[in-house]
């Protein structure tokens, strides 16, 4: 049965048809599990087809695995789901990459993080909004980050795609909110997760304090589906973090090189406390995914400190 409650399926969970991407693992593992447990009918997508069958076994879900970025894959994602659930009601576009970081990185990595991180959801809402529109509801669900609302240091590839990511996502509830859509969007800071594990250490060391499980998110999900609001943040602080952005982008960007410095300067700690010397290593436009978890983080601490 689908949801029922019109243009706005706010907390009508129960029955509702869902899809998450990138849900054989993290964030869309527990967003799978979130969601079934409130009454959901649950297709599980991963490009690891085992973590789907496995999570979607736990859950009570459908499995439909593949690549939930590519023209092609979210195609056969949709029409799988909607041959097993009917329609589709809620769509979480979860699926996203770390890679890449600063200028150096070449144009395929970025090519890669444009893919998953941003035309993933474009493609999604192209295949989904004709027949939301036309049934006047539908929700969809995107997974950016706090450093789409802020700034992800060591990594401008995550950076620029997860606030293209957000932005696509605001585009989307302001063009077609009245006919229907409902869109959100999740914006958190560190999560623990395997992307997370695999920052480094000076990303770990720098944001083992803010970081929260992925259950958390579910349950901030959860929580913004019965409100309707279009930013989900289970980071709260991330609210401030934003205004202080918007309000004095000058303090704010002078607070994060601080951040940048400091992540630096953990760097070569690290690098002493391992012998090496580490001379030419460091600078931030060569700093790699270790160093973005850690930004991810700063960004909201910096500011809070400003
Ligand atoms: N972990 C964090 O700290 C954090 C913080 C903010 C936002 N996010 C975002 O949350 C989302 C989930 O991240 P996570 O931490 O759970 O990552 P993760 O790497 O732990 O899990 C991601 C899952 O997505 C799958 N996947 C990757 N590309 C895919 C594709 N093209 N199609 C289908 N599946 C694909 C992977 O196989 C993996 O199982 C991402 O969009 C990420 O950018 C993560």
């Amino acid at each position: 049965m689908a949801i029922d409650t019109g243009s706005v399926d706010r907390g009508r969970v129960r029955g509702a048809g869902v899809v998450v991407t990138g849900a054989g693992a993290g964030i869309g593992r527990a967003l799978a599990r979130g969601l079934a447990a409130a009454g959901a009918r649950v297709v599980v997508n991963d490009l690891d087809a085992g973590a789907a069958a496995a999570v979607a076994d736990e859950v009570g879900g459908y499995p439909v695995p593949g690549d939930a970025a590519s023209e092609e894959g979210v195609h056969a994602l949709i029409t799988a789901a909607r041959e097993h659930l009917g329609e589709i009601d809620i769509y979480c576009s979860n699926a996203g990459i770390a890679a890449g970081a600063g200028p150096d990185t070449p144009d395929p990595v970025w090519q890669q993080a444009w893919e998953v991180n941003v035309l993933a959801h474009v493609r999604a809402s192209r295949e989904l909004l004709p027949a939301w529109l036309e049934r006047g509801r539908g929700c969809l669900v995107v997974t950016a980050s706090a450093a789409g609302l802020l700034t992800m240091l060591g990594s401008a590839t995550y950076s620029v795609t997860k606030h293209a990511a957000e932005s696509y996502a605001e585009w989307l509830a302001a063009t077609y909110g009245h006919r229907g859509l409902v869109v959100h969007c999740i914006c958190p800071q560190g999560v623990r997760t395997n992307m997370l594990a695999q920052s480094g250490r000076a990303g770990q060391v720098v944001l083992q304090d803010a970081a929260i499980e992925p259950e958390q998110v579910a349950d901030a999900l959860l929580a913004g589906l019965a409100s309707g609001e279009f930013l989900i943040l289970p980071h709260p602080e991330v609210r401030g973090y934003y205004q202080l952005r918007a309000s004095d982008t000058d303090k704010w960007l002078r607070g994060m090189n601080r951040m940048q410095q400091r992540i630096e300067e953990v760097e070569r700690t690290l690098q002493t406390e391992a012998g090496q010397t580490g001379a030419g290593q460091t600078g931030a436009g060569q700093t790699g995914a270790g160093q973005t978890g850690a930004g991810q983080t700063g960004a909201g601490q910096t500011g809070a400190r400003q």
